[in-house]
């Protein structure tokens, strides 16, 4: 399973990805916000870190106006995947820049039926949004084991992209289901390492080791 970056942020993208974490990263109109910084300079200054797809999403909502946008933030770097939302002017989108051969991440997917589309309109990726959907007490991960069973029913290609990740439970149940990529913050993934019991068992041994009285350097 491949790990995606949910940020903005360089310096968390630059931490991960020294540690060989990062497969890709996925920004949106509200990362960028966040970030503070030009979408145009950010977007470009992360497709140069990392050598993954770098998610980068339209803001115009009619067909022609996506497109155009979308092919602007491909210019940027081979490495774009032009993000659109999954409505029919986002699939449309979707079909025209992926045969371009563009890659292309279909946002804000919260139904099977979605994904059936989106697939069918030949996009790289399909993004099912598992933390709001659990927001609005429905079951984010029945969605993406729904999307697996799908895909593998009719032979997709579309990479199903697990988004809105909010725990690491949520990384590791995708795990098991089968999703090709998450896209997490980089808290949710630096979390992944932590367990109460290692914590515990190194302390252990720390204690034990300083009785010895012996140095390995
Ligand atoms: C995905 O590409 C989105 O950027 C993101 O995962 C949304 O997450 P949120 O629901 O926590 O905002």
């Amino acid at each position: 399973m491949k790990f995606f970056v949910d940020t903005a942020e360089i310096d968390a993208i630059a931490e991960l990805n020294d540690l060989g974490m990062v497969d890709g990263v996925t920004t949106n109109p509200s990362l960028i916000l966040k970030s503070g910084r030009d979408i145009l300079d950010v977007t470009k200054e992360i497709c140069d870190l990392v050598e993954g797809p770098v998610s980068a999403e339209v803001v115009a909502t009619e067909a022609d106006d996506m497109i155009a946008e979308g092919r602007k933030l491909a210019e940027i770097a081979p490495n774009i995947a032009v993000k659109v939302p999954l409505t029919w002017a986002g699939l449309k989108t979707c079909k025209t820049l992926t045969d371009e051969g563009r890659m292309v991440n279909v946002t804000l997917c919260f139904s099977a039926n979605q994904a059936l589309l989106a697939a069918k309109a030949g996009a790289t990726f399909i993004s099912p949004f598992i933390g709001r959907l659990d927001d609005i007490h429905l079951d984010g991960m029945d969605l993406i084991a729904d999307i697996r069973t799908i895909y593998d029913n009719f032979g997709f290609e579309t990479q199903i992209l697990a988004a809105s990740i909010r725990s690491v439970n949520h990384v590791s149940d995708c795990a098991r289901i089968g999703a090709d990529v998450i896209t997490a913050p980089p808290g949710v993934i630096k979390k992944l390492a932590d367990h109460p019991l290692t914590d515990k068992g190194l302390e252990a041994f720390l204690s034990d080791w300083a009785k010895t009285g012996q140095k390995i350097l």
